[in-house]
C-alpha cells in the first residue's frame, strides 16, 4: 500500500506541473498578468531609445497612461513596467491613488533575476537566493549587496507616465546611486 501511496505522488506532481506551465502559457496571452510581464521582459529590446526619458510600457508593449494604470491598480499595488533600457521596472500607487515619483527596477543587485513583489509580507523577495527588499526598494536582506535601482516615474501632459534616470542620492540610504 505504501508503495503505491509512494508510486501515485509522482504522477500527480507531474501533471500539477503541466498544469502550472499550461496555466503560465495561457496567461501570457489575455493581460497584464505576472506570467505576460516576464515572458514580455524576456524579449530583447531593439533600442533603448533617443532620448533621456521613455514611456513606461505595459506588459502588452502598450504606453503606461496614469488614468489607465490607476484604473485597474489599488493603492499599495506595486506592479512591472518596462522601463529604461528595457529593464522590468516596479510602479507604486500611493495611498492618495497616485503614482510615486520613482519607478523601483526589479533586476536583483545579486545576479540579476527578477525579483517579485510579495502582497502578504509587503516586499520583494528575491525567488533565486532569497534577497528580500522593502516595499521601497531598499535592501534589508542579502545575498543582494544593494537596494534596487530607482528611476524618476513623472506624467507628462499627455498623461503617460515617462521614466528618466535617476542621478540624485538615494533618497532610501543618503548614498550615491551605484547605478549612475
Ligand atoms: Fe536575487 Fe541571487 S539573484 S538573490
Amino acid at each position: 500500500v505504501k508503495a503505491a501511496a509512494a508510486g501515485g505522488y509522482v504522477p500527480d506532481m507531474n501533471r500539477r506541473n503541466i498544469m502550472n506551465l499550461l496555466l503560465v502559457g495561457a496567461a501570457g496571452l489575455p493581460a497584464a498578468s505576472m506570467a505576460g510581464a516576464f515572458a514580455y521582459f524576456f524579449v530583447p529590446q531593439g533600442s533603448g531609445g533617443g532620448g533621456a526619458g521613455l514611456t513606461a510600457k505595459d506588459a502588452l508593449g502598450n504606453d503606461v497612461t496614469l488614468a489607465g494604470w490607476l484604473k485597474t491598480h489599488q493603492p499599495g499595488d506595486h506592479s512591472l513596467t518596462q522601463g529604461l533600457k528595457g529593464d522590468p521596472t516596479y510602479l507604486v500607487v500611493t495611498n492618495e491613488n497616485k503614482i510615486e515619483d520613482y519607478g523601483i527596477n526589479a533586476v536583483c543587485t545579486h545576479l540579476g533575476c527578477v525579483v517579485p513583489w510579495n502582497v502578504p509580507e509587503q516586499k520583494f523577495k528575491c525567488p533565486c537566493h532569497g534577497s528580500q527588499y522593502n516595499a521601497q526598494g531598499r535592501v534589508v536582506r542579502g545575498p543582494a549587496p544593494l537596494s534596487l535601482a530607482l528611476a524618476h516615474a513623472t506624467v507628462d501632459e499627455n498623461d503617460l507616465v515617462v521614466f528618466t534616470p535617476w542621478t540624485e542620492t538615494d533618497f532610501r540610504t543618503g548614498l550615491d546611486p551605484w547605478w549612475k
